[in-house]
């Protein structure tokens, strides 16, 4: 029998949570726009070791999609979804309807700052905003101890660290390693979308990450040459375009200087699907 409460209203989140609480458990909040994978299994089984419970939500958030962005194709298989909780042992799934989140007079959203601003924001200048809004209501909803963020999306993990600092929010963020395919590829919902010839073609955007830190490593001068040489590679590959590639202060994502703590971002387009991935620099 499954111990996995699945609850789609605010009223039933609230009387599940509230169980919890009285008996006195430290609750893990997993947030996810379902599709899950192992990369998503990975947060989940962190959650676990991090609080008593884990909740999992599952919504595709629509205020972060532009109009011509992919929501509407974007993958849903709630039913699998399901059997994946139950079998990795979540205790609880929020999956609310869009109405349950955003009813007739919705007005008010959060605006994240310079964080938000470079790279993906650049790109989705509507994105951060709405990933904010729907975390920071996700977290007064369920009122977590922790929530777990892939290092995946580096400069959202960014965002979200910033809003619970900079509005006082009471929950701790617990960032988890970016879980890769053997070949380097970073999990992710939408390499489903890859072709045959683009999913062998993908594992160039880790190795190009990979290139660019050994060589700034070595010479840390030659950075701007090397993030276009790192370019000219992808494209040589087979990426179409490259929306950026770029090195930055790890948690402000401002251009990265001599001496800060670095991280390299890439977004490239294979065919009609996005790619992004992030490292670090030891
Ligand atoms: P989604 O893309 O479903 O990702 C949910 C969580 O899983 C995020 O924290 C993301 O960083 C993490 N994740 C995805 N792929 C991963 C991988 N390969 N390794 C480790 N973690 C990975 O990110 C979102 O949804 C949304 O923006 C959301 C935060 C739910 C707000 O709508």
């Amino acid at each position: 029998m499954s111990s996995l409460s699945i609850v789609r209203t605010r009223a039933d989140l609230r009387a599940l949570v509230s169980s919890w609480r009285r008996d006195g458990k430290k609750i893990a909040l997993v947030p996810t726009m379902g599709a899950l994978h192992a990369g998503h299994l990975a947060l989940i089984e962190q959650a676990k070791a991090s609080a008593d419970v884990v909740i999992a939500s599952i919504f595709v958030n629509p205020t972060q999609f532009a109009p011509h962005e992919d929501l509407a194709r974007y993958p849903r298989q709630e039913a699998a979804d399901i059997v994946q909780l139950e079998a990795i042992g979540c205790d609880g799934l929020y999956a609310p309807h869009v109405e349950e989140l955003y009813p007739d007079g919705f007005q008010t959203r959060i605006v994240p700052g310079a964080v938000a601003q470079r790279l993906e924001g650049a790109f989705r200048p509507h994105f951060f905003g709405g990933v904010a809004t729907v975390v920071a209501k996700l977290f007064l909803q369920v009122d977590p101890h922790v929530a777990i963020f892939g290092e995946k999306d580096w400069q959202q993990l960014q965002v979200i660290s910033a809003m619970v600092r900079d509005l006082d929010l009471c929950v701790e963020i617990v960032p988890a390693p970016t879980h890769r395919e053997p070949d380097g590829l970073a999990l992710s919902s939408r390499n489903a979308y890859l072709s045959e010839k683009e999913r062998a073609i993908a594992p160039s955007l880790k190795q190009a990450l990979d290139w660019v830190a050994d060589t700034i490593k070595q010479a840390p001068t030659t950075l701007n040459s090397v993030l276009e040489q790192a370019k000219a590679q992808l494209l040589a590959k087979g990426f179409h375009a490259i929306d950026y590639l770029e090195a930055c202060h790890s948690e402000t994502l401002e251009p990265w200087q001599v001496g800060d703590p670095a991280r390299i971002l890439v977004a490239a387009w294979l065919g009609k699907t996005r790619l992004i991935d992030n490292r670090g620099l030891d």
